[in-house]
C-alpha cells in the first residue's frame, strides 16, 4: 500500500510517500517526506499567526506535493490512497491540505483518508520500529499533553491530559523569556546543555498525586518569576534554568508515567510529538518504563516533530482497516482521539 500524506494543521507544509503493510511484522517504507517550515514567516512574530499559516501553506502545498512524488519516484496513478490531517489544528491550514488531497483523489479516482493530527504522531512509531497494539503512548506536542492507550487507529482510551497548558507550550515560552527565539523547544534543549540541573527549584505541578492528569501552568509562572530575578552579570544563569526546567519537566513526565503504567500491564511505553525529540526527556522516559518493566519506544528525532511521513503512514493503517472518509469530509478543528473522554470534562 503506497499512501500520499498532507499535513498543513500548523506550520510546516509537509508532503510525504510512504509505503507499507501496516501489520505487526514489517515497518513501513518512507519514499519521500518533504517539508516547508514556515520559520521565517512567524519568527517575528514570536509564534504562529494563524491567517500568515493559511496562506503560506497555499503557497507550497503544489510544489511539495510535485516534489514528494518525484522524489519516491512515483506518479499520482501509482497510489493507493491520498491522506491528509483532517484537524485538530489551525482550521485556515488543514482546508489547505484536506481541499488539496479531496481534489487529487477526486481526478485520480483514488481513496481519501482524513487522518486526525494526533492519531499522526500516535502511531509514527510503528512506521520505523515493529510495535504491535496495544501500548501505552505519552503524547506531548505544543497544543496537547496527554496518557493513552491504543488499541488501534481511531481506538484510545485517554488516561489523563493537561487541565491547562501543554508541555511544548511551556518550553516556547521559556525559550520566549529568555530571549532563546523560536521554536522554543529545541531552544531551550540547547541552552540546557551543561548546564546544572539543581540550581533552580521549580514547582512540579500534579508531581505525586493520584491519576495521570497534568498541568503547566503553575511552572509557566514560576519560570517567568524566575527570569525577573536572573542574576545580569552570571553567565551561567541561563543555561542553568533550562537545566532545572528541563528536569522538572522530565520529573512530571516520569511521575505520571509511573501512575499510567502501574495501572495495568503494559510492555511498551511510547513517547510521540514535538516534545518528544528532546533527548534528556527521552532519557527520563527510557528510566521509569525500565523500573515498570517495560520498554521506550520512539520515533526517530526527525518523525517527532510535524511531518507528512506520520500523515501518510496513518493513512496505511486505516486504508488496510477499509476506514476512508468521503469527499464531503468537512475539516475538525477540535478532534479529540477519544471522544468519551472529552465529553467527562
Ligand atoms: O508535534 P509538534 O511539531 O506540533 C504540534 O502538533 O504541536 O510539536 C511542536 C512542539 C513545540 O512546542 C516545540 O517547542 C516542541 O514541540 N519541541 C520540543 C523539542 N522540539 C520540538 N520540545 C522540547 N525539546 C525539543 N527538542
Ligand atoms: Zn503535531
Amino acid at each position: 500500500m503506497r499512501v500520499l500524506g498532507i499535513e498543513t494543521s500548523c506550520d510546516e507544509t509537509a508532503v510525504a510517500v510512504v509505503e507499507g503493510e501496516a501489520g505487526t511484522g514489517p515497518v513501513g517504507r518512507i519514499l519521500s517526506n518533504t517539508v516547508y517550515s514556515q520559520l521565517t514567516e512567524h519568527r517575528r512574530f514570536g509564534g504562529v499567526v494563524p491567517e500568515i499559516a493559511a496562506r503560506a501553506h497555499l503557497e507550497r502545498i503544489d510544489g511539495l506535493v510535485a516534489q514528494a512524488l518525484d522524489e519516491a519516484g512515483v506518479g499520482l496513478a501509482d497510489l493507493d490512497a491520498i491522506a491528509a490531517t483532517g484537524g485538530p489544528g489551525l482550521i485556515g491550514g488543514v482546508m489547505v491540505g484536506v481541499m488539496t488531497a479531496k481534489a487529487l483523489a477526486f481526478a485520480h479516482d483514488k481513496p481519501f483518508i482524513a487522518v486526525n493530527h494526533l492519531e499522526g504522531h500516535a502511531l509514527s512509531v510503528r512506521l520505523t520500529e515493529p510495535v504491535s497494539f496495544p501500548y501505552l503512548l505519552l503524547l506531548v506536542s505544543g497544543g496537547h499533553c496527554q496518557l493513552l492507550t491504543v488499541r488501534g487507529p481511531g481506538d484510545f482510551t485517554r488516561l489523563g491530559t493537561t487541565i491547562d497548558d501543554a508541555a511544548g507550550e511551556c518550553f516556547d515560552k521559556t525559550a520566549k523569556l529568555l530571549g532563546l527565539g523560536f521554536p522554543g523547544g529545541p531552544a531551550v534543549e540547547r541552552a540546557a546543555e551543561g548546564g546544572d540541573p539543581r540550581r533552580f527549584a521549580l514547582p512540579r505541578p500534579m508531581w505525586r498525586k493520584p491519576g495521570c492528569d497534568f498541568s503547566f501552568s503553575g511552572l509557566k509562572t514560576a519560570v517567568r518569576q524566575t527570569v525577573e530575578k536572573l542574576p545580569a552579570d552570571d553567565p551561567r544563569a541561563v543555561a542553568d534554568l533550562c537545566a532545572s526546567f528541563q528536569r522538572t519537566v522530565g520529573d512530571v513526565f516520569a511521575d505520571r508515567c509511573a501512575n499510567a503504567l502501574a495501572r495495568g500491564p503494559s510492555s511498551t511505553l511510547v513517547v510521540a510529538g514535538g516534545v518528544a525529540a528532546n533527548v534528556y526527556l527521552r532519557g527520563r522516559l527510557e528510566e521509569v518504563a525500565a523500573t515498570h518493566g517495560a520498554k521506550l519506544v520512539a520515533p526517530p528525532v526527525r518523525l517527532c516533530t510535524d511531518n507528512g511521513a506520520m500523515i501518510a503512514w496513518a493513512g496505511v493503517e486505516r486504508l488496510r482497516l477499509g476506514q476512508i472518509d468521503a469527499l464531503d469530509f468537512r475539516p475538525r478543528p477540535r478532534w479529540p482521539l477519544d471522544p468519551a473522554a472529552a465529553n467527562r470534562v
